[in-house]
């Protein structure tokens, strides 16, 4: 669970103690770590040397304002999937030429917004879309720069909810299909191709089906070559998995030299973008929450704590493993195995299954791994509020969302007229 570690029996997360950000700012809350953060988005960085690349932070992993204000600062372009994740990357200065646009289902008006914005690419997934985007962006008077997703039928191994690079799958255009697609968009007035996009996955925990989809892709560029097609850039997408529990990942280093490896060998030197978010952004947080009840019956413990599904629904939606850490190390003497569960009412509401813990009634306990598709994926369930959100910067923290409130809830509601 880096970046927190224990000092005596108290966890820390860089210089910051947990202990004084839960009594600070109550819980539940996500807590990320600046350092942790930057050095994961510098390690792809990195890694690609002097070879052309970009970037592009999938917004979609955590679009909270302060991460995408920090990675801009280092550079980061960005992956977008709506148009609200639009308005946050310029709300916080990001630089529209460095973000990418993804989706199945881009509407009329987020592709009109993502053009006017100036936005470097919009990665297209059908047919259908190819000609809408050439109608906006006629009724604009201008030319979209796009690249076509190409669907590589290839298993990225992972949870069946989170694979994205099967020809059962909803994304991208099968790669026999492709070739026609482009053919189509380079006789267009308002269609400017620059590129080819490509995503398998989310949580890859092998290389193997990336370099394949990446040997698939060089073949596919050398079809459009043959063609007379030529792009100017390629698009791998993220997915590079992170280390929740006993998986070991490749690191990002690693899966960049692969990538550069395969693309000297095939003699292709065309300007890379990833998309990685989960990568930068997962093992950068955790989520407190403080223990509410201990609960026990004949056949299991629980620990029943004030977060719940509405706040990490990981688990309950993809059996996902996430580790819990008291953030005050109690007496190994005590220990029980407990269910971690929340107070929204399903038995799907659990935080974490079969855990040997000694923990008591107020403690604060740490999920791990949280950084990414955490907060995002939150709601207000249960009329629950949303968590707040700390950021820590060495021994410093800083509230970078409040807490909601119950009138930020009820307020723009409004009861039944008349
Ligand atoms: N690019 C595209 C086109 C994507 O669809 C995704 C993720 C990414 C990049 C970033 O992938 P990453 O590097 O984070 O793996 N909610 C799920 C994950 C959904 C991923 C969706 N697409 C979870 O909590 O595991």
């Amino acid at each position: 669970m880096e970046p927190c570690h224990y000092e005596g029996e108290a966890l820390w997360i860089e210089r910051a103690c947990l202990t004084d950000i839960a009594a600070a700012v109550g819980t539940p809350c996500y807590v990320y770590s600046r350092a942790a953060l930057e050095q994961n988005w510098l390690a792809f960085d990195a890694a690609f040397g002097d070879y052309p690349h970009q970037i592009c932070y999938a917004v979609k992993a955590n679009g909270s304002l302060a991460i995408l204000d920090l990675l801009g600062r280092l550079g980061s372009g960005f992956d977008i999937v709506s148009g609200g994740e639009l308005e946050r990357v310029l709300y916080v200065g990001g630089d529209p030429s460095q973000v990418v646009f993804s989706g199945v289902g881009k509407s009329k008006a987020e592709i009109r917004r993502a053009l006017q914005a100036g936005i470097k690419c919009l990665n297209l997934e059908s047919d259908a879309e190819l000609y809408r985007v050439d109608d906006v962006a006629e009724q604009l008077g201008l030319k979209a720069p796009i690249a076509i997703r190409i669907n590589p039928d290839i298993d990225a191994k992972t949870h069946p909810y989170i694979a994205t690079g099967l020809r059962d799958n909803k994304f991208g255009i099968a790669v026999e299909a492709a070739v026609e697609t482009y053919r189509v968009a380079c006789a267009m007035d308002h269609v400017e191709v620059l590129g080819v996009a490509c995503h398998i996955g989310s949580q890859l925990i092998e290389l193997s089906p990336f370099l394949n989809a990446l040997e698939r892709i060089i073949d596919f560029i050398f079809e459009l070559q043959n063609e007379g097609i030529e792009l100017t850039h390629l698009d791998l997408g993220g997915g590079l998995g992170i280390r929740y529990g006993d998986e070991s990942p490749p690191l990002p280093r690693e899966y960049i030299v692969a990538l550069l490896e395969i693309l000297h060998r095939r003699d292709c030197a065309l300007p890379v973008s990833i998309e990685p978010g989960r990568s930068i952004v997962g093992n950068a947080g955790v989520l407190l929450t403080r223990v509410e009840y201990l609960k026990e019956n004949a056949w299991r413990n629980f620990v029943v704590v004030d977060a719940a599904m509405n706040d990490l629904i990981r688990p309950a939606l993809y059996q996902a493993w996430h580790d819990v850490l008291p953030v005050k190390r109690a007496d190994g003497k005590h220990s029980k195995v407990y269910d971690i569960v929340g107070p929204v009412c399903e038995s799907g509401d659990f935080l974490a299954k079969d855990r040997r813990l000694a923990t008591a009634e107020g403690e604060v306990l740490a999920v791990g791994s949280a950084g990414a598709y955490g907060f995002v994926l939150s709601s207000n369930y249960n009329a629950r509020p949303r968590a707040a959100e700390v950021m820590v910067d060495g021994d410093e923290f800083h509230l970078v969302r409040p807490r909601e409130t119950f009138d930020q809830m009820l307020g723009h509601e409004s009861r039944f007229p008349g």
